[in-house]
Parts: C-alpha cells; structure tokens; sequence
C-alpha cells in the first residue's frame, strides 16, 4: 500500500525513524497527561512565559502552509501534478487551521511558549519532510512503478471525509459560548453525543486520507504520531471531563471512535 524505500541514512529518514519509534511516548505523555501539551484544557495558565490561544495557534501553524514547497525552491523543471497535489493538500490542511483559528474557535486561554514553540516545529517539519519526501524520493520512476500506486481519489475521499468531520465538530465546539464568554460546558450535538473528540477523529481519518494520495511510507508514520497522540490527549480529555462536569458526563462516553475507543 505504501511505497517503501530503502533506509539511506538521510536526515529525512532519520526523523521518520524518531517519529516512529516515539509514536507510543506521544500517546503515553498525553493520555497521563505527565507531559502534556499546553494549550486549551491542559495549558498552565499560572505559567509567565504564555501567549493568547489565538495567536499561539496561528503561529505554530502559518509556517505549515509553506514549509512543504520549500523543497522545490531552485527548481527549473515544472512540478508535476501528484507533487502539486501532495503540496495543494498539505497547504490546504495547514490554511484551514490557520483561517479556524482567526474565524471559528472561540478560545479561553493562553497557549505556553514551550508548547508555541514545539508544536510549531513540529508541523513545521511534517510539512516540510513530506516536501522533501515528495521532491527528492518521489521521480517519474517511482511515480510509474509498480511499488508506488497511488489511490488519488480514494485518498481524496478520504480527506475530505475527514476534514469536514473536523470542521463540523470545531463549529460545534464554537457555538458553545457566546462571544465573550469563556466558560466550559459539555458538547451534546453532533458525534459528541458518542465520544469527547469527534474532531479529533476528523483529522485522523483527515491525516490517513493523505497518506492514501501521498503512498510513501513517510506520510504514514506521520499520521501514525498524530494517531497517537490525538489518541492520548482524547484519554485525557475525557478524564478532564469527568473531573470537571462528573454526572453531565454520559455513561459509555467513549474518547474518539463511537462505541470502541
Ligand atoms: N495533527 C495533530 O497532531 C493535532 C494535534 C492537536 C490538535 N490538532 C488540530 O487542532 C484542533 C483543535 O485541537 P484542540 O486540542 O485545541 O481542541 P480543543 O481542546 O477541543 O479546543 C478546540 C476549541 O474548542 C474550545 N472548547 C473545547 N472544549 C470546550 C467546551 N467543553 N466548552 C467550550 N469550549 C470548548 C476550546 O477553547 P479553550 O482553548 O478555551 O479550551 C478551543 O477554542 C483539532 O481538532 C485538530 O484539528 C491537530
């Protein structure tokens, strides 16, 4: 299903070789919540060093947009289309949080610098690995083997899918205060009746639908972190929220996939 190639010893391949094996620590630090992330629920608002939600967001965000194209910067040959659309993708992803951010979440808090900091290096190198991955792995002779068969619309499919599951859930989390208000309150409309994360979902199935249209093992390890850790920060907010509104919260709540997880 994903193309494989052969380990080089590249940077590249380096860093997909850390994500893989410090996928499980990311589920582990969220769901204990022993080195969570902090921003929104599990930011420490007692911390100096913080910035508001809205613009800690959008700048660990913003440069996701562009990172995957600076691969190709020098290039003289036109870029081909499963390039363009690999980079259309990824930019799109990273331009939608970014527009949610200024548009659509009504934020409490504050985002610490560390998590500012960290989060958007992080985004910053998916976007930017995947460029390099799509740039200097991925030729016209890889694009026409047999080894790499990309699934274009099933991926699309797929992303799509997800990304408006992630939108419609941000929308619905929004309309849980009024402008102004900053209090938390337990969200019922929409896959929320099932578990505490539906949004989070979304940008799993968002995250897998591109490493079906991106078909190197890269994108996948990529989406196999994010699992993770959205996975992880799903067992926390659960907890958060049992701690917080105990018998609102519905008996079988699960945290990400309705009646399983
Ligand atoms: N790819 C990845 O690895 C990754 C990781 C994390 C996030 N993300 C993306 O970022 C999105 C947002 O993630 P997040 O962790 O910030 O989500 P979140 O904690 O659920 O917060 C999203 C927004 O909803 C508000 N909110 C949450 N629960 C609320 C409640 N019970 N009552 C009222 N308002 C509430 C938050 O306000 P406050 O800020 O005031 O809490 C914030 O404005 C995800 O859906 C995903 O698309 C991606």
């Amino acid at each position: 299903m994903f193309y494989l190639p052969e380990f080089n010893g590249s940077v590249a391949h380096w860093i997909l070789a850390v994500y893989l094996v410090s996928s499980p620590m990311f589920f582990v630090s969220e769901a204990t919540g022993s080195m969570s992330f902090g921003y929104s629920k599990f930011a420490d608002r007692k911390k100096a060093r913080a910035l508001p939600s809205r613009l800690g967001m959008f700048i660990i965000y913003f440069p996701a947009v562009f990172a995957f194209w600076l691969p190709a910067i020098g290039r003289d040959a036109p870029i081909p289309g499963w390039h363009a659309l690999a980079g259309a993708l990824m930019s799109a992803h990273f331009a939608k949080r970014c527009l949610e951010v200024l548009f659509v979440h009504r934020y409490s808090g504050v985002m610490n610098l560390g998590s500012v900091a960290m989060i958007c290096t992080l985004y910053t190198t998916v976007s930017g690995l995947m460029g390099w991955i799509a740039f200097h792995e991925i030729d016209a002779t890889v694009l026409s083997s047999g080894d790499f068969t990309p699934k274009l619309r099933l991926g699309l499919v797929v992303w799509g899918l997800g990304t408006a599951i992630n939108f419609w859930h941000h929308r619905i989390l929004a309309n849980l205060r009024k402008p102004g208000e900053t209090g938390y309150v337990l969200p019922k409309r929409g896959l929320f009746r099932f578990v505490a994360c539906p949004h989070y979902l979304g940008e799993i199935i968002a995250w897998w639908g591109y490493s079906i249209v991106f078909c190197h093992v890269g994108a996948a390890i990529a989406s196999l972190a994010m699992t993770f850790y959205l996975a992880g920060r799903a067992h926390n907010t659960v907890k958060w929220y049992r701690e917080r509104l105990g018998d609102q919260v519905p008996k079988g709540w699960r945290r990400l996939v309705p009646f399983v997880y």
